[in-house]
């Protein structure tokens, strides 16, 4: 149908007879002469009618419209003096036109293809994503995204590493996060569960002897949605036996630098940084800071505590800690700006900002009388507060005040300037707990999950002081993003049971959701371990953008549904019936975002 495609002719080709098939991107009448831009995924070529040349080229012409599809035959011409185009690749030669087949006409779309800079609404953009990815910027994405999924492949297999495919349909497990469910009609009343990721299977693949696994899977998980968070993501999913983290970690850096350098033009090299979950916590507020800019979080308790300053006195009684971070230059911070970051922070339930600018050498604020001399030199020195610097502090229960400063520390970077363009700052986050509380299950739950080694060091406390076991896990932090988790696993059937004795699964839990498992563990388990990295986010970062719907072809919206095929959406009362399920309750839903 078609000899070039549409970014191919150049100045050589110039007298070439050719064959071009496209869309109209953009029709011109210019003094009896219709110019057509036609358009498809490689480029813009510049088609010409003349009526001098082909009247019957011309006529049809007259009635072209935006986004039909239409063939050309013609020859290639350099364009006249002074009509070149530099910004197209295409742009110095144009096709004079003989003949014009129309494949297709188009209703006028909802929204203009050609203008991508016009502002459309998300809700419509994703109602006709298949428009929307006509316009370019999303396409430009998913080309981007093949071309990591190809180097990804490429360095896997160059490895050793085995691509193999593993079952949606599974077993419903009680760890992680919610599962999506799937009816079994063969076997009526019970389900499948849809992987939140194939961990078990690429465990029980270590204990096949496969060697090495990977996979870019797709993953499902029912929760809720954020801008880096999709009901259905792709990873990429790896395991490796008789390896350790050292090895996993300088494999996964030089896949991750050659992926940022070759596609984002970025210059970043390994090793990457490294720390622990506790200093993260300490230096940052989160596990998954974003070290692209300094302010980090300093911990003044002891100096406040015996302060005047009775809000903080009192609140420190009780447990509260106090932390802040320093604004360099932040003394040029009007009392409304300071006023909106005091705002800023009661979104988090947070009453009160304290703050402290440094004038003329001394400390300025409301609050500098409740502290002594001496007290606020140890601050200055904590801080190191310079000239024209603001502090900030806050008052709260740990984790909170954590929570609350990493937000504060990411708005004023954002806010300042102060994120460099273009910076990757990787990070390795080690030693995560093996266990935390949840206040929700009001129960143990494992960190990462059920399966990583709790650290050898630890394994006293296992039964004891269970909050207290570190597990062998480590994540791959970028730029304030997890762009991945993995961990060293149990290969001991008795360290495994340990573990759901912990969790409080009982022998028949444990059995009954696990059994398989267990046994598998009973048949000569290699040592193992492995990683899965969310590969949307890997994209996200590639692509410049901080929405991962940016980068999927065919997204969810933050309430999980998707606007052009109505899903998720009712279903016929004989498919039910067949399912044996029966309805008690059905709530219809309107396409909007929120
Ligand atoms: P984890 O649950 O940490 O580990 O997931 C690994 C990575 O997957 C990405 N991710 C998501 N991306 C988009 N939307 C989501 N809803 C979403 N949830 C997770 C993140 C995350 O770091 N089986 C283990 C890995 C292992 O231990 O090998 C696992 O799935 O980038």
């Amino acid at each position: 149908m078609r000899t070039h495609k549409l970014g191919e002719l150049r100045k050589g080709d110039v007298g070439k007879t050719v064959t071009l098939a496209g869309w109209v991107h953009r029709r011109r009448d210019h003094g009896g002469l219709i110019f057509i831009d036609l358009r498809d995924r490689f480029g813009l070529t510049q088609a010409v009618f003349d009526p001098k040349d082909s009247l019957n080229a011309f006529e049809p012409a007259k009635d072209l419209r935006s986004e039909w599809v239409i063939q050309i035959e013609g020859t290639v011409r350099e364009r006249g003096e002074g009509l070149t185009n530099p910004k197209l690749k295409t742009g110095e030669i144009e096709i004079l036109v003989t003949k014009l087949t129309i494949l297709s006409q188009a209703k006028t779309p909802p929204f203009s293809i050609a203008d991508e800079m016009i502002d459309v609404h998300e809700e419509k953009r994703l109602k006709f994503r298949y428009l929307d990815i006509r316009r370019g910027s999303v396409a430009k994405n998913l080309l981007l995204r093949d071309q990591a999924f190809q180097m990804i492949r490429h360095f896997m297999a160059k490895h050793q590493f085995v691509d193999i495919t593993t079952p949606l349909l599974g077993r419903s497990t009680p760890e992680g996060s919610r599962d999506y469910l799937v009816p079994s009609r063969i076997h009526p009343g019970n389900f499948y569960a849809l992987p939140q990721s194939p961990q078990l299977y690429k465990q029980l693949l270590m204990i096949s002897g496969m060697d090495r696994y990977y996979q870019i899977a797709p993953c499902l998980r029912d929760e809720d949605l954020r801008s880096d968070r999709q009901p259905e993501f792709t990873q990429l999913d790896l395991e490796m036996s008789f390896s350790d983290p050292e090895e996993l970690i300088s494999l996964m850096e030089e896949l991750f630098v050659d992926l940022f350098n070759s596609l984002a033009d970025a210059k970043v090299c390994s090793p990457f940084k490294r720390m622990s979950y506790q200093e993260c916590f300490e230096r940052y507020g989160t596990d998954r800071p974003d070290l692209r800019f300094g302010m980090e979080l300093v911990r003044v308790t002891d100096i406040a505590k015996d302060s005047q300053f009775s809000i903080f006195v009192d609140q420190i009684t009780s447990g509260a800690v106090v932390k802040g971070l320093k604004v360099e230059g932040g003394s040029e911070l009007s009392r409304k700006e300071i006023d909106k970051y005091t705002s800023f922070v009661g979104q988090f339930g947070i009453q009160g900002l304290a703050w402290m600018k440094m004038k003329e050498g001394a400390l300025t604020s409301s609050i500098v009388k409740f502290f002594s001399e001496e007290q606020q030199k140890t601050l200055i020195e904590r801080f190191d507060i310079q000239e024209n610097d603001l502090i900030f502090m806050i008052c709260f229960e740990e984790k909170r005040a954590n929570i609350v400063l990493d937000h504060l520390r990411r708005k004023i970077a954002h806010d300042r300037g102060l994120i460099e363009e273009k910076k990757f700052a990787f990070l390795w986050v080690t030693d995560f707990p093996m266990f935390e509380y949840s206040e929700e299950q009001k129960r143990v739950i494992a960190v990462h999950h059920p399966f990583s080694m709790p650290h050898p060091d630890d394994l006293s406390f296992m039964e004891q002081e269970p909050l207290k076991v570190r597990s062998v896990a480590y994540d791959l932090v970028l730029n304030g993003y997890e762009l991945g988790g993995g961990s060293q696993r149990i290969h001991d059937e008795g360290v495994q049971k340990r573990v759901f004795d912990v969790l409080q699964l009982s022998k028949e839990q444990a059995q009954e959701q696990f059994g398989f498992f267990l046994e598998a563990l009973s048949y000569g388990t290699p040592p193992h371990l492995g990683i899965a990295f969310g590969l949307d986010r890997v994209a996200m970062l590639l692509c410049g953008t901080d929405h991962i719907r940016d980068v999927i072809a065919f997204p969810k919206t933050q309430r999980a549904t998707d606007l052009m095929t109505s899903a998720p959406s009712a279903v016929a009362p004989e498919q039910l019936a067949e399912l044996k399920i029966e309805m008690t309750n059905r709530e219809a839903w309107t396409p909007e975002l929120s």
